[in-house]
């Protein structure tokens, strides 16, 4: 019988098993001969290039697999996410971090609210956050004016932040106060004990950002931070009221803890942790590029919703980018995925992507509950490119894996600087970063084809590049607070486009909870004065390490 609900019974897909079967045992080398290939593979969107030209693809391919996306219902399911259908089934709810993009004076009504009253509202009170901050009129409680924010969070609640603010590091307003933006997130308290050290408590605002509010890992340094602050300035009330903003969807939790109500900033059980920089939690790149900034990163990713809404399948960029991925993932094996911008300040990009994708799409039960008969998420990596080429592209160009590669550069950069000469020079080595990321590419493609043989000699074998691994190039025109909205949107939709075929939720993390549930109970048995009894709630090897832990003394 023909089980709708997993697309490997539906007929693109057997199509796709077939075109795998010629096209996926062709070579890079060969495919890429044709002079129409970059055109009939690349598509343009508002100063974003998606080029498909070197994956392991013909235009025929991607016939099929758009006609897969067709037989999977893709129109219906963008249309689903977009108006606030409950499209996260397994907790009867929208996904609508879409909806934090909106522009003012946008209607989108939900279950009879227009949602973006609510949103815009929140939108005004952290510009009211932002701007007393940024005039220094937030005071610590020895009346000085704040230098230092600390972002306390983990997961959806550190990433996003941490990887725009690095991003845009460059976009800090003129003509304001300037504040250092700080995270922590490691439930060791290394990073914040490392942060502590230089920090001045009474210039030192802390943002505890928690959805839930009751993340141990958070919850674990905001006790600290707060400890840390009572010690060295004593007042608790007043340290709560002047030292801690709290950014979370529950303000019970947040009014328990103690945080003062007008330093609470709420956000919404349908925004799920990896999809919120977008909401409150962006308040430390608010803090980072200002309320303007702020909203230049939402009409990015606005701007690339609307394409994602508007553009038919064959033109839409995150339709295309996520095909040309289940190409790769589900007819030629290819199981491994790494992410490589050719820009310093996208340093923390391929963390953040792995989250999104890992979180959301690793999955392997269908949204009716019955086990996957196909390949989803890829294990997904990444590192900048010039500084991942010392360390492993050796297995990219040698290694015995297949790697689907996602190269990553702006065109423009460092057109700011006044100086001539250090405006030249910073260029020459923009030049230089493209050069290799554009060459890199080619030779993953081509392998020993891409060099010119001077001479007859063939080369020895621990010589030979294979090539044939497939990678896609994005190019954003310069990166801005608008491009890198634009960038985020492109990838949030890739991962929805994957789980609409794969017929998977990417909006749950089942698999996270029950870790967490048993590391408390752990913790207890570290905690335990009789050894014995401990272990023997455990699993032999668990024992063996916790006696370790409990009998180990430290060496002189
Ligand atoms: O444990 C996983 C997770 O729930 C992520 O989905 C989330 O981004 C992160 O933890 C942090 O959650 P919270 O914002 O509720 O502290």
């Amino acid at each position: 019988m023909l089980n709708m609900s997993r697309p490997s019974t539906l007929a693109s897909w057997y199509a796709l098993e077939q075109e795998a079967k010629q096209t996926g045992n062709r070579h890079l080398r060969d495919m890429s001969n044709n002079e129409q290939r970059f055109k009939e593979l690349s598509r343009h969107f508002d100063g974003l290039l998606l080029d498909l030209s070197k994956q392991r693809l013909e235009p025929l391919t991607l016939q099929l697999l758009l006609q897969l996306a067709e037989e999977c219902q893709l129109g219906t399911k963008i249309h689903d996410l977009l108006s606030g259908q409950p499209v996260n089934n397994s907790e009867n709810r929208p996904a609508l971090h879409t909806a934090l993009r909106l522009p003012a004076g946008e209607e989108l009504w939900v279950e009879g609210v227009d949602v973006n009253l609510s949103i815009q509202a929140s939108l005004e009170k952290m510009q009211q956050l932002v701007e007393k901050i940024h005039a220094g009129q937030w005071r610590g409680i020895t009346g000085l004016p704040i230098t230092d924010v600390v972002n306390l969070g983990v997961g959806g609640s550190d990433l996003g932040p941490l990887m725009v603010c690095h991003a845009l590091a460059d976009f800090q307003p003129k003509n304001i106060t300037p504040v250092n933006i700080h995270f922590a997130s490691t439930i060791d308290g290394s990073q914040l004990a490392e942060r502590l050290k230089q920090l001045n408590p009474a210039t030192t605002l802390f943002i505890f950002s928690s959805k839930s509010f009751s993340t141990i890992d958070t919850l674990s340094n905001a006790n600290t931070a707060r400890h840390w602050l009572i010690d060295k300035l004593g007042d608790e009330k007043l340290i709560l009221k002047q030292h801690f903003i709290g950014v979370s969807g529950s303000v019970e939790k947040m009014t328990q803890w103690g945080i003062a109500q007008e330093n609470q900033l709420l956000f919404w059980d349908w925004v799920g942790g990896r999809y919120s920089l977008w909401s409150a939690i962006g308040l430390p790149i608010a803090l980072q590029i200002g309320m303007q900034g702020f909203r230049q990163l939402l009409a990015g990713a606005h701007a690339l919703d609307k394409h994602f809404a508007t553009s038919p399948l064959t033109d839409n960029l995150p339709v295309l980018l996520a095909l040309s991925g289940i190409w790769n993932i589900n007819f030629l094996n290819i199981r491994a995925h790494a992410i490589l911008p050719y820009d310093g300040r996208l340093k923390y990009f391929p963390d953040y992507l792995t989250q999104l994708e890992m979180e959301s799409n690793g999955k392997s039960t269908t949204r009716e509950g019955e086990p996957v008969d196909y390949a989803t998420c890829p294990v997904l990596w990444g590192e900048l490119g010039p500084n991942a080429q010392h360390a492993f592209y050796q297995l990219l160009h040698q290694g015995t894996e297949a790697v689907n590669c996602d190269f990553i550069a702006p065109v423009h950069r460092y057109e700011e600087i006044e100086d001539p000469e250090t405006k030249r020079q910073f260029q020459d080595q923009h030049r230089l970063s493209l050069a290799n990321c554009l060459a890199q590419s080619r030779l993953l493609m081509l392998g020993d084809a891409a060099v010119p043989k001077l001479d007859a000699d063939q080369p020895m074998p621990h010589m030979l590049y294979r090539g044939n691994q497939p990678s896609t190039t994005l190019m954003i025109n310069e990166l801005t607070p608008y491009s890198l909205g634009q960038l985020i949107a492109l990838y949030e939709h890739k991962v929805f486009v994957q789980a609409a075929i794969w017929n998977i939720n990417p909006f749950d993390q089942w698999g996270v909870e029950l870790g967490k549930k048993i590391a408390l109970a752990t913790e207890q048995a570290l905690l335990a004065e009789d050894q014995q009894a401990t272990s023997l709630a455990f699993d032999p090897s668990t024992s063996g390490l916790l006696n370790h832990c409990l009998t180990t003394t430290k060496q002189p």
